[in-house]
């Protein structure tokens, strides 16, 4: 008997399919005797278990008559066809019109974490690993566990974790908000996808800086929101390119331009509030890194400015602890409360009760203050590594964005095509050193080649040896300029 196995899984499996195809094809007509377990082990030079097991397979599904052991004989194909469980290849169904948005957004993202082999990964997005930070958690963890709630956490969000972000946000960021104000969700991204349901009809339109966070851009198109940018300058986001009318949404980051790096200046973020309140739409200011300030005091959030209750503001742990964690809140206006606590329900009936008691222990006991300035010291160590080293390698060539806050620089590259950056970028992973386009982060064109370079997760001495191969890529692919001629900041 001819059978060819396709190597997939289980050797039980394989066969299973490859009987099954050739009873399906008429190979095997119905009603024959199949080889005896031992003969077709034999045959086939696989264990008596594994055809056993493939022959109870086939009689469960109702391809096979008869006892095993004692014979077994191929049913008709008809009676087969009627107790085939799942079909192989599933139908076209019809989806909504979502499905079909949401596939072609998402066939578009470049993989995450694309470099996870190279020796020095500039990848924005990498955490900041601190054992000190994975310990003191492990603790909260297992002390919030031992006195955990078994039942439906409140959608909301846990009141004991909700008092910590109001009180955490009064004193760091500059908002007077109450625990009702305040909803916890799970990261950022799922604030975004949130206001989209809660607030865009589809072909809605939704303002973006440009450039801007790629996470809020894909939930937007996915649901169908009519996608706009305005750009931005030292100013952060020019409010005067905002469209004249039709807008529902504007998502800024005023504290630190994702990615350029600007802060908003005091009369752009009112003119901001004052065209939300003529046009009667809603700011998401997304606080993504705002804790992480190192040469200038900390700014308050726009929301402690606003006055007419059109800011949801958004803040993530990913930053402040580590993306894995999966927590974030949103201090909602009064009118928007409701309906977003309803979404949440309807989502996912809350965050994991656990994890947010752990951080609202981690938080009242001082630990994540603790945290946030033991990783506010180190990644300013890292940040001067990384400007030193720019300096140094790469001094002529690159033009560095201002920007005082985060985990990340703009390395701006004047005079270079987006051919060289290309090269740039390919010579350099051939070298074990990963670097990131800007373009990915505008809605078209970038105006110019520029990197995104990500500094939390390198220690200062490979921050150093990787700045050291970005300046030997510079020089071999001969865009490296003499120092002087364009100046990193
Ligand atoms: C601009 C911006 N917003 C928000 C986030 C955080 O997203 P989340 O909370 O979904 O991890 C990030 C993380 O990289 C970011 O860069």
């Amino acid at each position: 008997m001819y059978l060819e196995l396709d190597g997939n899984g289980p050797l039980y499996a394989q066969l299973t399919r490859a009987l099954k195809a050739a009873i399906l094809a008429g190979r095997v007509a119905a009603g024959s005797r199949l080889p005896a377990t031992r003969v077709l082990a034999r045959e086939m030079e696989l264990s008596r278990n594994t055809v056993l097991a493939a022959y109870e397979q086939l009689h469960a599904e109702g391809f096979l008559l008869g006892k095993v052991g004692s014979g077994s004989y191929v049913a008709s194909i008809e009676a087969a066809r009627a107790t085939r469980p799942v079909a192989r290849v599933a139908p076209a169904t019809p989806v909504a019109r979502y499905a079909k948005r949401a596939r072609e957004v998402f066939d578009r993202i470049i993989p995450g974490r694309q470099y996870k082999g190279l020796r020095f990964n500039l990848q924005y997005g990498l955490p900041l690993t601190n054992p000190a930070l994975t310990s003191a958690w492990r603790r909260s963890l297992a002390q919030a566990s031992a006195h955990a709630e078994l039942d439906y956490p409140d959608p909301q969000g846990l009141l004991a974790l909700r008092t910590q972000v109001c009180d955490y946000l009064a004193r760091r960021r500059g908002i007077v908000a109450a625990p009702e104000d305040v909803l916890i969700v799970s990261g950022t991204q799922q604030a975004f996808f949130l206001a989209a349901t809660v607030i865009i009809e589809p072909g809605e339109s939704v303002v973006l800086e440009d450039p801007h966070y790629r996470g809020a851009r894909q939930v937007f198109q996915a649901h169908g929101a009519k996608v706009e940018v305005a750009g931005v300058d030292g100013d952060g986001l020019i409010t005067d390119a905002l469209p004249a009318r039709g807008t529902r949404l504007v998502v800024v980051t005023p504290s630190h331009q994702f990615p350029a790096g600007a802060v908003m200046s005091l009369a752009r973020r009112l003119e901001l509030l004052d065209y939300a309140a003529r046009q009667r739409c809603w700011i998401m200011e997304d606080d993504y890194d705002g804790e992480f300030r190192y040469d200038a005091h900390p700014l308050a959030a726009m929301q402690s400015l606003d006055r007419h209750g059109r800011v949801i503001y958004i803040g993530s742990f990913s930053k402040t602890l580590f993306p894995s964690l999966r927590l974030g809140y949103m201090v909602l206006p009064p009118g928007l409360r409701q309906a977003f606590v309803a979404a949440k329900w309807f989502c996912d009936r809350g965050c994991p009760a656990i994890e947010q008691a752990a951080l609202a222990r981690f938080m009242g006991d001082g630990g994540f203050e603790r945290h946030l300035r033991d990783a506010a010291k180190t990644l300013k160590q890292r940040r001067n590594a990384m400007l030193a080293g720019l300096r140094r390698y790469a001094g002529g060539a690159v033009e560095v964005a201002d920007s005082h806050a985060g985990m990340h620089l703009v390395a701006w590259l004047p005079g270079v095509s987006r051919a060289q950056c290309e090269k740039l970028i390919t010579l350099a992973a051939e070298r074990g050193l990963g670097l990131y386009s800007i373009h990915p982060y505008f809605l078209g064109r970038a105006p110019r080649e520029g990197l995104l370079l990500g500094y939390a997760s390198l220690p200062p001495a490979d921050i150093e040896a990787a700045m050291r191969v970005f300046g030997a890529c510079l020089a071999d692919l001969g865009m490296a300029r003499r120092p002087g001629t364009a100046a990193a900041a």
